[in-house]
């Protein structure tokens, strides 16, 4: 192993270099006008891949997809195959642009972060992955495992055409082992395995009341307002510090195991670290169920966030009662909640007897659903014991309130292969908002981390997951 971390070291600057390179491209896939970018990061990270010493790089592509960039290495017959996962779409900046200290596409350092849209949500992750490849490749020219290398280019709005890619190309991407990097540690300098995700069951709903706008003066208190009557709706999903009042929502919700709930409690992570990390103002209080530990609220209960409303806006204001208002509901699911279930449950609440009488359309916006595993067997041995050291620290296993929509279909593609979501992120890096940021000591850990992962997994039995 010392050629590998040696190298990594040498080649430390060359590594966040190419890291800017992908930071520079704003592959926005959240707005459909970037599509340029995305094809343009799409190359730059096949030109990364060739760079590393992967072999039959292309950009595939299924149906209306955005580009996948796929590389592989499969000099290792007999060895188990990993495949790793990555993203190269990004996040947008618009609407707070002002917010950032530096430029978003333009990887700045300071004070041993990395600063940039995209840096760790997830093109480090496509650099962590090439750097441990390139380790091998550059010095020992060849891996102890074979590699397939996906980076995808529509996390971000959802994956909707992965699941029909996998199928598509099943044969080709076959693999006994996932390595998902796309997730975070608890804390800056702990390495964390995530072993449960929250899925997400989103819906569009609108209010109408009447077919026009009309003059405040003339009708107002006579009309339903439209922006109201969809206030007065969404109001039934607020939980106060307790549980979301739908009947029978909780039901389904899997109880922490007595040594999920030990674990969880020894876990770092305070209310005053919270409050810093997610800039909460003093005198806001948190939403948290009274007595619910914050990591069972955040990853394995549900939650409703209004992700977007619409009436009229502040520019447009004028004296009017609004004869339309539409909002979209995000709802995160977690382990056992139905989707559709839960999507029923939701628009039941929301049009059940609206103010007024007032019509109420609700429609799907989308559901990813959610994944848990048991983080146990020789994969995740050989994950913990690679993350111990990398990190020269001991590796802890927690959850997660995100989503990451793929895993389980892709795992039970592949037969039940283990999945293993390594982190790449931290509690300071801002995903998806301004200042977007990755901890240069974690982007170097991981990658010997993953070089340690490739060496402990070529002694994996291939069909021991
Ligand atoms: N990297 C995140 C997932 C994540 C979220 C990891 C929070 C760690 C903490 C991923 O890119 C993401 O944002 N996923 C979306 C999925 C959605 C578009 C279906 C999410 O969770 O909102
Ligand atoms: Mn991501």
């Amino acid at each position: 192993m010392q050629q590998q971390l040696d190298w990594l070291k040498k080649n430390d600057a060359e590594l966040i270099a190419q890291l800017a390179r992908l930071v520079a491209i704003p592959s926005i896939s959240t707005d459909g006008a970037h599509q340029k970018e995305i094809q343009q990061v799409a190359e730059l990270t096949c030109e990364q891949m060739n760079a590393a010493g992967l072999h039959n790089v292309s950009i595939l592509k299924s149906g209306d997809s955005n580009p996948y960039s796929y590389g592989e290495w499969l000099g290792a017959p007999g060895k188990p195959t990993v495949f790793l996962y990555a993203h190269h779409d990004v996040q947008p900046v618009a609407g707070f642009e002002h917010k950032w200290l530096s430029d978003p596409w333009t990887l700045t350092e300071r004070d041993g972060r990395l600063y940039g849209r995209g840096a760790a949500d997830d093109k480090g992750a496509i650099t962590v992955q090439l750097g441990a490849i390139a380790s091998y490749l550059k010095t020992v020219g060849s891996l102890p495992v074979n590699v397939k290398m996906l980076v995808e280019g529509e996390e971000e709005v959802g994956s909707r055409n992965l699941a029909g890619f996998f199928k598509e190309h099943k044969q080709k991407l076959q693999s006994d082992v996932i390595v998902v990097c796309d997730t975070e540690n608890i804390e800056t300098g702990r390495p964390s395995i995530t072993y449960s995700l929250r899925g997400i069951v989103a819906l569009h709903i609108e209010v109408v009341s009447g077919e026009k706008p009309v003059h405040s003066g003339l009708a107002g208190g006579m009309l339903a307002d439209a922006a109201l009557a969809l206030n007065v709706l969404l109001s039934r999903l607020y939980w106060k510090n307790g549980k979301i009042p739908i009947p029978g929502f909780y039901k389904k919700v899997r109880k922490l195991t007595p040594k999920e709930r030990r674990a969880f409690r020894k876990l770092p992570g305070n209310d005053k670290t919270w409050r810093r990390d997610f800039g909460v103002l003093p005198g806001v209080k948190f939403a948290t169920k009274k007595g619910l530990h914050p990591y069972e609220q955040t990853w394995r209960w549900p939650s409703i966030t209004v992700i977007a409303q619409e009436a009229s806006s502040i520019k447009n204001a004028s004296n009017q009662v609004l004869p339309r208002a539409e909002a979209i509901v995000s709802c995160r699911i977690v382990p056992d909640q139905d989707p559709d279930k839960v999507y029923k449950q939701l628009a039941k609440t929301l049009s059940a007897d609206p103010p007024w009488g007032v019509k109420v359309n609700i429609k799907p916006a989308g559901c990813v659903s959610w994944w848990m595993t048991d983080p146990e067997g020789p994969a995740f041995e050989a994950a913990l014991a690679a993350l111990q050291a990398g990190y020269g620290v001991p590796p802890v296993a927690i959850g997660c309130g995100g989503s990451i929509g793929f895993v389980g279909p892709l795992s039970e593609l592949f037969g039940g292969a283990p999945a293993l979501l390594l982190g790449i992120e931290d509690p300071r890096t801002n995903a998806h908002a301004p200042n977007e940021s990755l901890d240069a000591g974690d982007f170097r850990k991981l990658t010997a981390s993953l070089a340690h992962l490739f060496h402990n997994l070529a002694t994996l039995n291939r069909d021991s997951g």
